[in-house]
């Protein structure tokens, strides 16, 4: 069976400013056999941000989390594989490093993430949010051509 999928990953300022950890988790991609379909580095302004982010408002943590993301450049990647968005997502870790620590310590927020906000990578989670996200972070991604290509 075949479900080969985009998603949209972000390396987060914290992962950015340490290259070294930056390319362990590029090698970590390469190993669980994802593709980097593009990649880019950007710096979100506060309005894209909250655009970004829009289901989160009116969290406790939404302020903290837009102004983060603002804060310095990021890493837009385009994740493509079969089932990416799970594998991405599980290869990521929990939310909070405190317990993926505890209970995935080998994954990247295990191993490299700081805390709740600075937790070092993003991924889409669903196939709905994975097109919205791509859109946001990649308005010049053409997905009649990404189509083609799988023929
Ligand atoms: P969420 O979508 O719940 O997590 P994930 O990134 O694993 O999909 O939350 C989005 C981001 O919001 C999360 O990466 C970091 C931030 N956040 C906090 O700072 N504190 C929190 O308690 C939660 C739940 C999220
Ligand atoms: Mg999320």
């Amino acid at each position: 069976m075949c479900n080969y999928q985009v998603t949209l990953a972000i390396f987060k300022p914290d992962l950015v400013a340490r290259p070294v950890s930056l390319n362990l988790v590029c090698r970590m991609i390469e190993k669980e056999g994802l593709s980097i379909v593009c990649r880019k580095t950007l710096r979100l302004s506060l309005k894209e941000a909250e655009k970004f982010y829009e289901e989160h408002n009116g969290r406790f943590y939404f302020e903290r989390l837009t102004t983060y993301m603002q804060s310095s450049d990021i890493n837009g990647v385009i994740l493509g594989g079969e089932d990416a968005i799970k594998r991405w997502r599980r290869l990521m870790g929990p939310t909070k490093p405190c317990i993926a620590k505890r209970d995935s310590p080998a994954s990247i927020r295990g191993r490299f993430g700081l805390c709740d906000t600075q937790n070092s990578v993003h991924g889409s989670d669903s196939v709905e949010n994975a097109m919205k996200e791509i859109n946001l972070i990649f308005p010049e991604f053409c997905w009649k051509e990404w189509l083609r290509s799988l023929k």
